[in-house]
């Protein structure tokens, strides 16, 4: 079994690259099935979720060829098969988004219904509430879901909540629908954005995507298409957590810094000195941060997906802080990790009450996600000995060779196999 070890680590310093989004490539690279023709992705970042998906794409029929360096050319003309793997499902949730694609394409699709996990039940009413809107027969048994049509037709649909999964799969649904489909309540998330422009790239008629409402006129075939998959914005954020915890001085290059603002605005109030620079971010933390209130909410708010990382910081920041969680029902897992590591964190129903303490001691976690993963890493550098991180697989999930990424800014840390 692997694990992480962190040793307390000098303030970090130097230049690191933030890689494609991985919440953009997963949907980018199921909603390749709706190509007739050869795809060509760049940037994509060369974690297991990508295998994953690459793997459910073949097991669709799908030509998938890694080519170099986070390239990987496409080619969905001959799909031969409308039901994904359990094993499959089981391993990644957002299988979930081939759903989409398939039913619009084939006509059909099945899966497992997708389990929960850490952070919560992580329901599908809404990706469900689109297919039957677009006149989809949806049927759930023995733990399957399938959804059938001969020919989706377009329709208004309102999200209940603004669904970063639903606004995608209903988007590659309708993309192929007859006539116009309207999403409204959509989740406007950059990634959302990357999949219009993608999609459109492959003769789709989608607008508004990054607004609440997005139109989608349905065309009769898609094509192929060569994109760029945006920087990853939770990484960036991660990396720029990093530099402010350790009281370093870090470059994070390739930052779409508008789609990190609530991170950045966070970052200034606690006393972190933040330098924009086109595409790059210079971040010069210091020892005397400040306490700062924080309330995840969808995009444009402060991304669920920074909480637990933003977290770290906290538990070392002068003063109190209070931390909402609104987006997932349990996103507090690490609390108890970083707990076992010193901090003084109190939970309150969807609030964490964190009370800074001037340092945080080394101990055996374990990550329950891979954003508490990253967490418990960015805790590790400061903390006094050596922090030993469990469940390591979680982060590999969402960051690639994290601890090599790490070692080049000055990090004292290791991948470990022990018995
Ligand atoms: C995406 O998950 C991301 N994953 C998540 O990132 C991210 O945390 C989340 O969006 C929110 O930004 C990918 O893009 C692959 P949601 P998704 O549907 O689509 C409820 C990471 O760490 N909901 O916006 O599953 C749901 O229970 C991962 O990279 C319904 O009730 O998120 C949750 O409370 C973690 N019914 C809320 O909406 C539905 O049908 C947000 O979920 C769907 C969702």
């Amino acid at each position: 079994m692997e694990i992480i070890v962190v040793e307390k680590s000098p303030p970090l310093k130097g230049n690191v690259r933030v890689n494609g989004a991985k919440n953009s490539a997963l949907p980018i690279l199921a909603a390749s099935l709706l190509g007739t023709e050869d795809i060509i992705l760049e940037d994509v970042p060369k974690i297991k979720d990508v295998e994953i998906m690459c793997e459910v794409l073949r097991s669709l029929g799908a030509k998938v060829e890694v080519l170099d360096e986070g390239l990987i050319k496409i080619n969905s003309k001959d799909l031969n098969n409308h039901i994904t793997r359990y094993d499959l499902m089981n391993k990644m949730r957002a299988s979930l988004l081939v759903m989409g694609p398939l039913l619009t394409r084939l006509g059909k699709t099945k899966s497992s219904l997708p389990g929960g996990c850490a952070i919560g039940t992580r329901p599908i009413d809404l990706h469900l509430k689109g297919f039957k809107a677009l006149g989809a027969t949806v049927e759930t048994e023995h733990g399957n879901i399938g959804a059938y049509a001969e020919r989706l037709i377009g329709d208004k649909i309102y999200l209940d909540f603004p669904s970063v999964g639903a606004t995608e799969n209903i988007m590659m649904a309708a993309a192929m629908a007859k006539g116009e489909t309207i999403i409204d309540n959509a989740a406007m998330e950059p990634e959302i954005v990357d999949l219009q422009n993608f999609l459109n790239k492959l003769g789709a008629n989608i607008k508004g995507a990054g607004t609440s409402t997005i139109k989608i006129k349905g065309v009769e075939k898609l094509g192929g298409a060569s994109h760029q998959i945006i920087p990853d914005r939770i990484e960036a954020g991660t990396f720029m957590v990093a530099a402010a915890i350790t009281g370093g001085d870090v470059v994070v290059d390739n930052v779409i810094t508008s789609h990190i603002k609530p991170v950045i605005a966070k970052l200034k109030e606690a006393g972190v000195e933040i330098i924009e620079n086109g595409e790059s971010v210079r971040v010069i933390g210091s020892n005397k941060l400040k306490a700062v209130d924080v309330k995840t909410l969808p995009y444009p708010g402060f991304p669920t997906d920074m909480a637990a990382q933003f977290m770290a910081l906290l538990t070392v920041c002068e003063g109190t802080s209070v931390v909402i969680e609104t987006v997932f029902e349990n996103r507090f897992m690490h609390v108890d990790e970083l707990k076992r590591m010193g901090a003084d964190i109190k939970i309150d129903g969807k609030s964490a009450i964190i009370r800074g303490i001037d340092n945080l001691t080394g101990a055996q976690v374990k990550a329950s996600d891979l954003r508490a993963g990253a967490a418990l890493i960015l805790a590790g550098l400061i903390a006094d000995g050596s922090t030993e991180i469990d469940n390591i697989h979680h982060i590999d999930r969402g960051y690639v060779d994290i601890e090599g990424r790490f070692r080049q800014l000055g990090a004292k840390i290791s991948r470990r196999t022990i018995e």
